[in-house]
């Protein structure tokens, strides 16, 4: 039978609603970027998210349905965000769904974002099936989760303080170049030269596999109050490259470790971290090393996107595991 899911994503900035057909064959994948509204503040306005949010959801769900040829009459369950994400920005998403199930009769699947991201990839991989291990790293989480089945998880190391996108976010304010900060500054990287300086990588011992990035935040951004003490300009492109490098080279060497104790043959990337050029070379890099096949999702899916959404919840209504009207938003919701 032809099994419809309409999603529905609001965690951050993105609106954005979906429609799958059987789990993972993307009828429709409508994204409205609130980047513009937000880009002149240098970050996310948690208030202007939501209330735009508002404003466009119906839009995006309309658009979501017509572009996938079908009506509400057709969908066969909403799946919607419902942590982890920006309170405000996470309710008017979960209202959205719970007035649309109520009024169809429709049943409600409530989706863990990270959840979500992991699923990008099933999207992408038809083939791919768990046990699998992925680095999940976005703007609010760097995890490391074996991924047991299609709805459980393992969370074998993550970062014990800054999110590898929100590292990312910092530096790029620190050098100027705006919001959202990850893409210019892989950007910036490119022309740059990665060993140029040296920045600290911080571990926490042999069979631990969690991770930190607030020490190499804390000496880039030491180094650029130096260098401008002392009148001298900076090297934005080496520095740029520098610490993505360290970066990279922490995420990859964790996930390696982590992978080998769990004994999977697979690993794959997800989150908005996972668009970043130099990080998927290096995740090639040591896939080849290690004799694991790599999975990542195409950019579209990298970052936030109900397509995604949709995915996981096809999983959850498969094990019937629906959600009811009383269903709140959980901003801190773990994995
Ligand atoms: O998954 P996502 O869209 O939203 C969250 O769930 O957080 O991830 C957004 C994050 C931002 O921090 C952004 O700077 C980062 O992903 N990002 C990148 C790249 N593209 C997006 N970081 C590094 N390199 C990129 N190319
Ligand atoms: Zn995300």
């Amino acid at each position: 039978m032809r099994n419809l899911i309409l999603a529905i994503e609001s965690s951050c900035d993105e609106t954005a609603a979906a429609v799958l057909e059987n789990g993972r064959t993307v009828l429709s994948n409508i994204i409205s970027s609130q980047i513009p509204i937000h880009e002149r503040y240098g970050g996310v306005v948690p208030e202007i998210a939501s209330r735009n949010h508002v404003l466009n959801l119906p839009g995006v769900i309309d658009r979501a349905l017509e572009e996938a040829g079908c009506t509400f009459d057709d969908v066969s369950a909403i799946a919607v965000t419902y942590g982890p994400g920006l309170v405000g920005a996470l309710l008017t998403g979960v209202s959205a769904a719970k007035a649309i199930a109520a009024a169809r009769h429709l049943p409600l699947v409530a989706v863990n974002h990270i959840h979500g991201h992991i699923a990008a990839n099933y999207i992408a991989h038809p083939e791919l099936e768990p046990p699998f291990v992925c680095l999940v790293a976005s703007g609010g989480h760097s995890h490391i989760v074996h991924v047991r089945d299609y709805t459980e998880f393992e969370i074998l190391g993550r970062t014990r303080d800054d999110a590898a996108g929100e590292a990312f976010d910092k530096i790029a304010r620190v050098l100027d170049l705006g919001y959202p900060g990850g893409p210019k500054l892989e950007k910036l990287a490119q022309e740059g030269n990665s060993e140029a300086m040296k920045f600290p990588r911080v571990s926490f011992g042999e069979d631990c596999y969690d991770y930190s990035f607030s020490g190499v935040k804390t000496a880039v951004i030491n180094y650029v109050h130096k260098e401008e003490q002392a009148g001298r300009s900076i090297a934005k492109a080496d520095l740029a490259a520098s610490f993505q490098r360290a970066v990279v080279e922490v995420l990859t060497e964790h996930t390696r470790q982590a992978v080998r104790a769990s004994g999977c043959d697979k690993v794959a990337l997800a989150g908005g971290v996972s668009a970043n050029g130099a990080l998927r070379a290096s995740f090639d890099q040591m896939a080849k090393e290690e004799g694991l096949k790599l999975y990542y999702p195409p950019l579209i899916l990298c970052t936030d996107n109900a397509a995604m959404i949709g995915c996981a919840g096809y999983y959850l209504y498969e094990q019937k595991k629906f959600a009811d009207a009383s269903l709140n938003a959980v901003p801190g919701l773990k994995l």
